[in-house]
């Protein structure tokens, strides 16, 4: 199976962490995202084990809640020592409500509102990437008008090409994120910093894209941050003592995709930036990354009933679930490859390529197109995997659907983590 944790039962059922897809579909419903917690904490482990061995004891990776986010998720990062990063107030809201340590979030975000600064600075936030100079100065006012000073890194694009999608590539210096370097403004911005009251510039952050197979591109970035560390250093007397390296490691979606071991790509990646910091003649600032997708993906299966199972002879087949865009709109998106099977005929073969469409009134509103499959039937069960990132957090009530719920599973016990929404939270909010 694509993930260690999936697996065949007697009965050819999908099981997901040890228990039978078909009977979690009965027990909670369908659509649901089904998330093996275990898995989670499991990745949340092997980055932090990686981190404090080839970065050292203060090196540490930050939780990108933007894949996955609802309040137990925060817990579980919390539990497992990481820190979290934050894009909103909603987020900062939700991590507060499960308790989070402030001083372990870092605030995100290239269009922070006056009320996320004031937010952010009430909750005691342990830094705020600052994006740009209307935000350095907007902080300054207000973090010098409370007589705080708050901890900042800032964004800085590197001007880097990952080579994924345009929409989720964010290091060129074309883009909304960050000052650039390449323009100067990126120095003038530290510089400005440095003179600011209210507030402590820290060290930098890049985030270069996100789903990247191969390590070059983060060593690319490295290479270009260390030497304008250096630059900092040499030219005004910047201390940079943290450089948060941003989020992006890729998922295996398909069987067609690579495995990758999490803990070797850091492994390289921090004997590359030793040489740099050395070469650059600069103290190795404490690192940061900010993993997503690939501590939550692989633990996220979505389940779905199947409701027709249409042939178009001269065509495609086209096989419709209960659920689509709303909940999972990434094939709509960024044409996304997903790997899906009918849950309670796993153990057949997938004989057919089909279209998996969802119920919502357009055209476009696809899981995937020519996705190998089983025959499938009303009333089936259908899996689609590694949907733990960028699926629940990006859904909507397009066609007024409800949201599905979020099951968590571990140590053999599923539990309801968010609850299905149903019609009257729908309407709860229409007060005309
Ligand atoms: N840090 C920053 C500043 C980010 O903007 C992101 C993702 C991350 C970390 C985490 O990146 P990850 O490890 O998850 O790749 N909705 C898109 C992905 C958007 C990513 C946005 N930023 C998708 O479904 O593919």
């Amino acid at each position: 199976m694509l993930h260690s944790n999936l697996s065949v039962n007697e009965l050819g059922h999908l099981t997901i962490g040890g228990l039978d897809a078909v009977d979690l579909a009965r027990q909670f419903g369908t659509p649901a995202y089904i998330i093996d917690e275990d898995m989670v904490r499991e990745n949340c482990r092997v980055y932090r084990r990686a981190m404090t061995a080839h970065f050292g004891s203060d090196a540490y990776p930050l939780y990108a809640s933007k894949a996955l986010c609802f309040t137990a998720i925060y817990r579980i990062a919390a539990e497992e020592g990481l820190g979290i990063d934050c894009v909103s107030g909603g987020e900062l809201y939700t991590a507060k409500a499960a308790g989070f340590p402030a001083e372990r979030i870092c605030f995100h975000g290239n269009n922070k509102t006056d009320r996320d600064l004031a937010d952010a600075l009430e909750m005691g936030v342990g830094r705020i990437v600052v994006d740009n100079r209307d935000e350095l100065h907007a902080l300054s006012a207000m973090a010098a008008a409370q007589g705080k000073v708050q901890q900042i890194l800032l964004r800085i694009t590197p001007g880097i090409d990952p080579h994924t999608h345009r929409a989720i590539s964010t290091g060129s210096v074309d883009s909304k994120f960050g000052t650039a370097i390449e323009t100067g403004q990126a120095k003038a911005i530290v510089a400005e910093a440095m003179a600011l009251p209210g507030i402590d510039p820290v060290g930098l952050h890049c985030h270069i894209g996100s789903q990247i197979f191969e390590i070059d591109p983060f060593v690319d970035a490295a290479r270009i941050m260390t030497a304008f560390i250096a630059e900092l250093k040499r030219d005004l007397g910047f201390a940079c003592q943290v450089l948060n390296l941003g989020g992006g490691l890729a998922v295996r979606y398909t069987e067609h995709d690579p495995v990758i071991d999490y803990a070797d790509a850091i492994g390289r990646m921090a004997a590359v930036i030793r040489g740099l910091c050395t070469e650059n003649g600069i103290d190795m600032p404490t690192i940061l990354l900010e993993p997503g997708r690939s501590l939550v993906a692989a633990a996220g299966t979505t389940l779905y009933t199947v409701g027709s199972f249409k042939e178009i002879p001269g065509f495609r087949r086209y096989i419709s679930v209960d659920g689509g865009m709303p909940d999972n709109p990434r094939y709509a998106l960024y044409n996304s490859r997903y790997t899906a099977l009918i849950a309670n005929r796993a153990a057949e073969e997938k004989s057919i390529t089909a279209t998996i469409a969802g119920r919502c009134c357009e055209s476009g509103d696809l899981i995937g197109e020519d996705m190998p499959i089983q025959p499938a039937q009303r009333g089936d069960i259908l899996a689609v995997l590694t949907t733990g990132a960028y699926n629940y957090s990006m859904a909507s009530n397009y066609n007024r659907i409800p949201r599905p719920p979020v099951i968590l599973i571990s140590g053999g016990e599923a539990r309801v983590a968010v609850r299905r929404e149903t019609y009257a939270d729908l309407v709860a909010r229409d007060i005309g």
